[in-house]
């Protein structure tokens, strides 16, 4: 597998396995989170906004992270996408720690993890199948004709097979937050990390989204992280955590099920 290839050299020899299997042979948690901080700025403007964060997110679950802004929910999750250098504590991403990790190691990371953002940043000069094999650039064993036949797939796998030639702009909001969702999960990736992927959407849409990507996360298997503010999507969730004043407050392992609205 190329991500194999990708740390070869970088990691000493006995930590360059990256299956699920710890020393005792159980599945090891995808993400584990030790004592985790992170700070901001430099000198007098230094600002921490993370505190002494632990967590572990087993792999297959989604996981909703809820809690006010400017908590330090996204901060949270770049650092566990390798969008961030840890600072301090350590963060596991599939037994291999990116506190410290090299620039390569953090690539590595990137390549594993699908990203859905609020602003799905689709480039506006590419239709909707351009946009999803952009999520398949960074996996160089495809031709372009693959990536774009894998492209069409993911789309007619979110029901927009009718749009493939589309632009953003002829696109509703739901729509193209679809087209975000095959982005993310058209490299079939092993944790996909999602900021308030509903916020722009109405109610249905916002429910259709959530459904697909519990949908997809069962048929692919992954671990699903996602930022919401948006109560009546709770119900997806396997386990939810909140945030505040950039500390986890709660770490609820049992799915909430009084949910009135549904
Ligand atoms: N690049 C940065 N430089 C300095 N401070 C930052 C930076 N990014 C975020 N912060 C600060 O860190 C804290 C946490 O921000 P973060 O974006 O993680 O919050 P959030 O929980 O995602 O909020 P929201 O719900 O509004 O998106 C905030 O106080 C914010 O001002
Ligand atoms: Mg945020």
């Amino acid at each position: 597998m190329h991500h194999h290839s990708a740390l070869a050299g970088s990691t000493p020899a006995n930590s360059t396995t990256i299956d699920h299997l710890n020393d005792q042979g159980a599945i090891a948690p995808s993400i584990s989170i030790r004592h985790l901080d992170h700070f901001f700025g430099k000198g007098a403007l230094r600002k921490q906004v993370l505190f002494d964060i632990s967590l572990d997110i087993d792999s297959g679950k989604i996981i909703i992270m809820t809690g006010p802004s400017g908590s330090g929910k996204t901060t949270l999750l770049t650092l566990i996408g390798g969008l961030r250098s840890v600072q301090s504590g350590s963060l596991k991403f599939l037994g291999q720690e990116l506190c410290g990790a090299s620039a390569q190691k953090l690539t590595w990371v990137r390549r594993q993890a699908g990203y859905i953002f609020q602003a799905h940043n689709l480039h506006g000069s590419l239709t909707a199948q351009q946009n999803v094999a952009m999520g398949l650039e960074v996996h160089s064993e495809y031709s372009g004709s693959e990536m774009q036949q894998l492209a069409a797939a993911a789309l007619e796998h979110v029901g927009l097979q009718d749009r493939i030639h589309y632009h953003p702009k002829d696109l509703s909001g739901g729509q193209k937050q679809r087209v975000a969702i095959a982005r993310a999960l058209v490299s079939r990736p092993k944790l996909v990390l999602a900021d308030e992927p509903t916020a722009a959407l109405d109610s249905t849409s916002g429910r259709e989204v959530v459904n697909l990507m519990q949908q997809l996360a069962k048929e692919q298997g992954c671990t699903i992280l996602l930022v919401t503010h948006d109560n009546r999507i709770l119900d997806v969730a396997d386990r939810i955590i909140h945030m505040e004043d950039g500390a986890l407050v709660q770490n609820t392992k049992q799915k909430t099920i009084d949910l009135s609205n549904h």
